[in-house]
């Protein structure tokens, strides 16, 4: 499916504000494409449907999950916000046609994951730096992102497991995973 066929769905299935967000992490998937040698009208297009189960109820989440066999680990149960990467690259493939590695990309961009390629490592940061966002330390990750992408993606990795120890909340395994792998290659 084409970019503003894909713009139409997410559309019927976002609110304004993630839409906007989605845009956002498009146009920002691209600059970093451009920059890294990476196909750019791929990462626009994961970039622009990274989210499109962002906003799908938690029970049609877990529905969607058992009935399209998405194993769904206790941490997800327990922060269902999460499994929206897993659902959202399920719908990309099937719907969108999206290829293996761009479905990758979605999956991992919540939570990171070992063995990142280059597009899953530009949605990841992509995601956490599109210009709606507006916390303390955006600015600082955005430039870092085009000097050094991995240590970008870590930094980004330690303030989510940062948060998580803040708020009491789990850590997801594939969060670790990525901030080990990064570390130790
Ligand atoms: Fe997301
Ligand atoms: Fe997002």
């Amino acid at each position: 499916m084409e970019l503003e066929e894909i713009k139409d769905v997410l559309k019927t299935k976002l609110s304004e504000k993630r839409f906007y967000h989605s845009l956002c992490v498009m146009d920002m998937c691209e600059k970093l494409a451009l920059h890294y040698n990476v196909n750019p009208d791929v990462a626009k297009l994961v970039g622009l449907a990274h989210d499109i189960a962002k906003e799908m109820p938690s029970d049609e989440k877990i529905k969607y999950a058992k009935e399209n066999n998405i194993p769904i680990n206790d941490v997800e149960l327990a922060s269902q916000g999460l499994l929206h990467a897993k659902i959202g690259a399920d719908i990309c493939k099937k719907q969108f046609g999206f290829s293996d590695v761009m479905c990758k990309a979605i999956s991992l961009h919540t939570t990171g994951g070992e063995d990142m390629d280059m597009l899953s490592k530009i949605l990841f940061i992509g995601d956490g730096i599109g210009l709606d966002r507006t916390y303390e330390e955006a600015d600082y990750i955005r430039d870092l992102a085009f000097k050094d992408l991995d240590s970008s993606i870590l930094y980004m990795l330690n303030l989510t497991i940062q948060e998580c120890i803040e708020k009491n909340r789990p850590i997801h395994t594939d969060t670790i995973l990525a901030r080990n792998w990064l570390l130790m290659n």
